[in-house]
């Protein structure tokens, strides 16, 4: 196996800054608490979870809008969350855990109230006035395109001053930037040098897909198949996108973006991006020198339910279309998604953990996931997200973006005040403390698992292969590297389901966590178990 880098061997932890541990006693977590939770973890022993990096939420100035997605000042940190000396604590202390530090970069849009947009709004000729997608109104004063809002409504918001539209992909106080603009490019170019500077060891980059436009702006195709439920206002959510994000172009910013990494060594691209496999891997480079991950949420959008013959169909797939020169990657929840035990169920929560992390290719896992806490309870009144407000759908991002629950004291150790968000109810059965004694527990399945594979070279690099059992409810796979086999079958069904591995080996973890059998040539899987086994 040739040397693999830190983030093709590693696995990525997201925290959510606001959710994880409020020090500061206002509600809201910081980045002192993300310092005061490293040895929860990687303490370098197995009783910490063992993440080798932490993709941190954005925790730059802002109002808060989409809270922290609409950034007023990329190279500063927002009070609520600390100070740029703590933040450089938290890379030090992170370090000294051998523990990588991978920021948010918000590079498609600013908030309304960044100083580049309020001097681009003032007039129609200053200095940055070409710094953000400002257009003309139609000659009967609506606005210049059809495109819509992720958030809901059109795109566009009109301003008084200039007496233009301004384009927002997100919420009217998220103007996104023009990256046709060199000068745009080179200050957002700077804020990447900043941070590198600073010592982070890479970019989570947010709908880095979306950076670049048609410069034409054309009208989009409306889609003639949509769901009936979508609500009125959901223009963006009927539009074919065609015009508005994966242009050609934006493929020569990555490799410049890509450059600029690599002069600071070690580093990561991660990007966030949703396309069909054939245009997704473009986002690797032609010659590998675009992203390093481009992020596949297969397993969540492609993943509705829990079918064994989907997840491999999708990770078939993905492992196929992956170049050579690339490296895949896979996730389950984030901040944006459902939680997955709430997606999948309890159970088949904990065979999703041992599917990500006998996966080949770099997982990213979700602060809290590790506890299997399911959707908060987010009553209508409760609702702060924009997306879950204006889109007036049910769904409502707040339910993944709970606070972390540490144990059974009032706001689950995560405050001694009352969370920005509601703990979720389940806080005092299910909680780190709780899970920490119990051997059996969600929290020391995931411990076994990142250890296991840490130490496992057919895991952590080997190759992967899917193996045909008799069974459609069951997904098994080979993982192979220098000689040494281990066979992986999840059972995804509530039927008790018997597996032959290719050859005699030795079960070493079960999602149960109760047993390690000697020798076997056949293996009887419980409802929703998974197992893992070396092949002799
Ligand atoms: C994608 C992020 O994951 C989401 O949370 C955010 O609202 C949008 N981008 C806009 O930045």
């Amino acid at each position: 196996m040739s040397k693999l880098a830190w983030w093709q061997r590693g696995v990525v932890y997201q925290i959510y800054p606001r959710s994880f541990q409020d020090t500061s006693g206002n509600g809201v977590g910081d980045l002192q608490g993300v310092i005061e939770r490293l040895a929860y973890l990687n303490d370098g022993t197995e009783r910490s979870l063992g993440v080798d990096a932490i993709w941190l939420s954005p925790f730059y100035p802002s109002p808060m809008k989409d809270f922290g997605y609409d950034v007023s000042d990329y190279c500063n940190v927002h009070p609520l969350f600390g100070d740029l000396a703590t933040f450089d604590r938290l890379i030090e202390e992170a370090h000294k855990r051998g523990i990588r530090i991978i920021i948010d970069y918000v590079p498609n849009h600013t908030s309304d109230e960044h100083p580049w947009f309020i001097e681009s709004r003032s007039s129609r000729d200053n200095p940055k006035a070409d710094w953000y997608i400002w257009r003309d109104p139609k000659p009967d004063g609506s606005p210049p395109n059809n495109w819509g809002s992720v958030f809901g409504g059109p795109a566009w918001e009109w301003d008084e001053t200039r007496q233009q539209y301004y384009f927002h992909q997100f919420v009217v106080g998220q103007p996104d930037l023009n990256w046709r603009n060199p000068e745009v490019k080179a200050a957002m170019f700077d804020v990447l040098r900043f941070w590198l500077e600073r010592g982070v060891d890479g970019f989570r980059m947010d709908v880095i897909g979306m950076i670049i436009k048609h410069p034409d702006m054309p009208d989009q195709p409306w889609l003639t198949d949509v769901d009936p439920n979508l609500p009125e206002n959901a223009i963006y959510w009927r539009q074919e996108h065609i015009y508005d994000q994966d242009q050609d172009d934006v493929h020569q910013v990555l490799r410049e973006m890509r450059a600029l990494l690599d002069e600071y060594g070690d580093t990561v691209g991660i990007g966030e991006l949703f396309y069909s496999l054939p245009r997704w891997v473009k986002y690797y480079g032609e010659q590998g020198d675009e992203l390093h991950l481009p992020f596949n949420f297969r397993l969540i959008d492609h993943l509705p339910v829990w079918d064994a013959q989907q997840a491999r169909r999708i990770v078939d797939d993905v492992d196929g279309a992956v170049p050579p020169f690339g490296w895949p990657n896979y996730v389950l929840g984030n901040h944006d998604q459902p939680r997955v035990a709430s997606r999948f169920g309890a159970e088949q929560a904990r065979t999703a953990a041992m599917l990500l992390l006998t996966l080949r290719g770099t997982p990213t896992l979700y602060y809290g996931d590790e506890l299997g806490i399911p959707n908060g309870d987010i009553k209508p009144e409760q609702k702060v997200d924009p997306w879950g407000i204006q889109m007036g759908v049910k769904y409502t991002r707040d339910v993944c973006r709970t606070p972390m629950q540490w144990d059974d004291s009032p706001y689950a150790g995560f405050s001694n005040v009352e969370p920005w968000l509601p703990v979720t109810p389940d806080y005092r059965t299910r909680n780190v403390a709780a899970q920490d004694k119990d051997e059996r527990s969600m929290l020391n399945l995931y411990r076994r698992l990142l250890w296991y594979r840490k130490g496992s070279a057919p895991l952590y690099g080997g190759s992967y292969q899917a193996v045909d059992t008799p069974h459609a409810d069951v997904f098994a796979y080979l993982r192979e590297a220098d000689g040494e086999r281990i066979f992986v079958a999840l059972n995804f069904g509530d039927e008790e389901r018997t597996v032959s591995p290719p050859s005699r080996g030795q079960l070493v973890l079960s999602t149960a966590l109760d047993r390690a059998q000697g020798v076997t040539n056949e293996v009887k899987l419980r409802p929703y178990e998974g197992v893992i086994i070396e092949l002799g």
